[in-house]
């Protein structure tokens, strides 16, 4: 079974100001998809705590794929991109190309998350934007393909034939 963590950063959910909707779609979509889900947290937007949690997680091997959601926009706070920067050895730029080239096709405003994803040993690590609504349309746009990638990551598969 294929493995998945959740962390949502979020400045006001971490202070229990605002629920975290968010995180709970994500779970929604990966587990139809067959995730198992070992972990979830929630996080405030802080650059050390987050590429902290980010490598713990990866290292502990506990993990295939890693999805955050928030902190990916304008704002001083918005720090995540720079966190995930920081652990993955390897960038995957084609994930968030993909979602945003999409994502354009619903609003503009998808050119304005940063999200970025790459992999650290043998996790695979995406950020996500923070809305709900952003979530879904967003990983429901990916998913398919992730499977594929998460083989070759993992080692199980080698071949590369179309589907
Ligand atoms: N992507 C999709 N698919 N749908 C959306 O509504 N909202 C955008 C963008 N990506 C959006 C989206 C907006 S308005 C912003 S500001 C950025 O994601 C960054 O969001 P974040 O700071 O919550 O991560």
């Amino acid at each position: 079974m294929k493995r998945a963590a959740i962390i949502t950063v979020s400045d006001s959910g971490y202070r229990g100001e605002r629920e975290d909707k968010s995180g709970p779609v994500i779970r929604e979509i990966l587990e139809k998809e067959g995730y198992e889900i070992t972990f979830t947290e929630l996080l405030p937007d802080d650059r050390a705590m987050i590429a902290g949690k980010l490598q713990e997680i990866a290292d502990s091997g506990s993990t295939d794929l890693i999805l955050t959601t928030g902190g990916t926009g304008f704002s001083q706070r918005d720090v995540t991109p720079e966190a995930t920067e920081e652990v993955i050895q390897r960038r995957v730029p084609g994930i968030p190309e993909a979602m945003r080239a999409y994502s354009m096709t619903i609003t503009k405003r998808a050119m304005l998350s940063r999200a970025t994803a790459g992999i650290r040993g043998t996790t695979l690590i995406i950020n996500l934007p923070g809305s709900p609504k952003a979530v879904r349309e967003s990983l429901e746009y990916i998913i398919g393909a992730l499977d594929h990638g998460l083989e070759i990551l993992s080692g199980e598969a080698t071949d590369c034939a179309a589907k």
